[in-house]
């Protein structure tokens, strides 16, 4: 049952953002559309980590030794890729943010809600990728907790931002 409302919850943020981002809110400017395909592709690739959470919940749950199984080879797959996601989607957030500060601050003042939760997002994208690096050191209990709460609080926080209208 669960899984249903994870592929579900999944299906909804991608496919819903690319139709909010690409059908709701156009622009002129090639700055802008690139800025905005930046950060389409890096939260997607943000999704995909965020993912690694209800993979291991899966992992841990099922009864299906087949299953598991499975979802543990997939997951030892996805790992390897886990630090290059974070990596290159913030660089692709780096670009974003670049671009918005010069080109969309002065216009609509850096003191906008889509600003500032802007800034709110990259502070705990930095967090996100301080924790993971932590926990990639030395996994305590705490830090595997830190890494995943604050992981899921930069999911919430970059999704507000997304959805707040200018
Ligand atoms: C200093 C940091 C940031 C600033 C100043 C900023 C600013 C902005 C602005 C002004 C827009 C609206 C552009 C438009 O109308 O097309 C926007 C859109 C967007 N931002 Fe950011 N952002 C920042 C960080 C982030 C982060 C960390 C994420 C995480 C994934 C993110 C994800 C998005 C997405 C998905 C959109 C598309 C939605 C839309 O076009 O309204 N941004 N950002
Ligand atoms: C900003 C992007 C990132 C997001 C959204 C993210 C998200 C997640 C999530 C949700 C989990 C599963 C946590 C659990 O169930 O306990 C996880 C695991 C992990 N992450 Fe990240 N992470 C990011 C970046 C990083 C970085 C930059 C590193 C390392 C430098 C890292 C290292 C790890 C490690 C080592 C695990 C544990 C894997 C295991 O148990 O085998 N993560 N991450």
């Amino acid at each position: 049952m669960y899984h249903r409302i994870w592929t579900f919850s999944n299906f909804l943020l991608i496919i819903g953002s690319i139709i909010y981002i690409w059908f709701f809110r156009p622009h002129d400017s090639i700055l802008i559309v690139i800025s905005q395909f930046s950060a389409q592709i890096a939260m997607i690739l943000f999704i995909f980590n965020v993912n690694m959470y209800f993979i291991f919940l899966l992992i841990r749950k099922t009864k299906q030794r087949k299953v598991k199984i499975r979802l543990a080879t997939f997951s030892r797959y996805f790992m390897k890729w886990h630090i290059k996601i974070a990596i290159t989607a913030t660089l692709l957030i780096i670009g974003h943010s670049w671009i918005n500060l010069f080109k969309i601050g002065p216009i609509l003042g850096y003191g906008h809600i889509k600003m500032l939760m802007g800034y709110t997002s990259f502070i705990f994208l930095l967090v996100t990728l301080f924790a993971g690096y932590l926990r990639h050191k030395k996994a305590s209990g705490f830090r595997k907790k830190f890494h995943r709460i604050i992981a899921m609080t930069f999911t919430v926080i970059f999704l507000i931002h997304m959805l707040i209208p200018i």
